[in-house]
């Protein structure tokens, strides 16, 4: 990534900041570039105002004129909003062609796949378009946005990080979705960490638990809608099972973490000298990846649905 600057943040050496630009005939430096996707709100915005804050050029996906105005009235001048939804390949093209526009030859230094929903039910009868809106955002999405951005970020050479989830180590009850959605980003970022290792673009995973961010009451809403819209006799027969996850998921709420943890997460997996392949954030999400995984397979059905209260 360019020339950098060595300074000591807790125990890890970080490289900072500006590069040389690809201009020999000038002793001119620009700012490391970032492109984030859903940084609109939560985890991608505090990401988004972090790096701007430390000097990168942040080019901030957004999906409205009113949150790319919300986000460049916090930011520096040089933040510039990009209009990206992830499930529209126009826009994804028309973004590359924009940053490629701005990056020039010294190409992209980093791509935060980020953009997220969360959908919960239990797998019977969460509506099948409501399963491929999961996967369009959350999996093909990050998938499209890698593959636009590559060029570029292979110029640099940059990095990938994608924002995963302590639910991609975990299956949890009534969350099939989203946490299918995270496995399947688990399997990508594996596969990409290695495809891309020869072009010197490291890859990383960031593993959250529950984070204090409006993806919470976002995805209750569409839980209740989704509920409104089935069969009541059939929601009748997960009763008191659904109840009890709806208890787990409004504590997981009530206690999260802040987002600032992932934001070190992810500053350190993009500037350090050597970035973990995968971040931990909180004790929450090392234990599906690390301990969980060790135990059979029916000992951890029933470890879970006793912390849960089910049946
Ligand atoms: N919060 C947690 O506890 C937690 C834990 C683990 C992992 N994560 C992951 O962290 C990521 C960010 O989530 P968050 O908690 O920060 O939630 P959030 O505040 O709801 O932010 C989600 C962001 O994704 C954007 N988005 C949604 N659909 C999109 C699409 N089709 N195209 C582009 N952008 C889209 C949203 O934009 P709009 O405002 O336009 O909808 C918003 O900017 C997600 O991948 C999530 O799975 C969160």
């Amino acid at each position: 990534m360019g020339a950098s600057l060595g300074l000591t943040v807790g125990r890890s050496i970080v490289s900072l900041s500006y590069m040389a630009i690809n201009d020999s005939s000038s002793d001119v430096r620009r700012p490391p570039t970032v492109v984030v996707t859903g940084a609109s709100s939560g985890i991608g915005k505090a990401c988004a105002l972090e790096l701007d804050r430390r000097g990168w050029h942040v080019y901030a996906g957004v999906r409205s004129e009113q949150a790319a105005r919300q986000l460049s009235s916090e930011a520096s001048d040089r933040l510039t909003p990009l209009t990206i939804d992830v499930t529209d390949a126009g826009q994804i093209a028309a973004a590359a062609e924009t940053v490629a526009r701005g990056v020039g030859d010294a190409g992209l230094d980093a791509l935060i796949n980020n953009a997220g929903i969360a959908l919960s039910g239990p797998v019977e009868l969460v509506p099948i378009d409501a399963w491929r809106r999961q996967f369009e955002v959350n999996v093909i999405g990050h998938v499209a946005v890698t593959q636009a951005f590559l060029p570029l970020l292979r110029k640099a050479p940059g990095r990938v990080v994608n924002i995963s989830s302590v639910n991609g180590g975990l299956a949890a009850p009534y969350m099939a979705p989203y946490s299918a959605s995270k496995f399947a980003i688990e399997a990508i970022t594996d596969a990409l960490r290695i495809e891309l290792r020869g072009f010197g673009i490291r890859v990383a995973a960031v593993e959250p638990g529950p984070i204090d961010t409006p993806i919470w009451d976002k995805s209750v809403g569409v839980a209740d809608q989704m509920s409104e819209d089935v069969d009541p006799a059939a929601l009748a027969l997960y009763g008191d099972d659904l109840n009890a996850m709806r208890a787990v998921v409004a504590k997981s709420a009530r206690t999260a973490s802040p987002v600032q943890r992932v934001v070190r997460a992810v500053v350190h997996a993009l500037t350090a000298e050597r970035p973990k392949t995968r971040y931990f954030i909180g004790m929450q999400a090392r234990m599906p990846f690390k301990i969980l995984k060790m135990i059979p397979d029916r000992l951890r059905d029933w470890l879970i649905r006793k912390v849960v209260g089910m049946r």
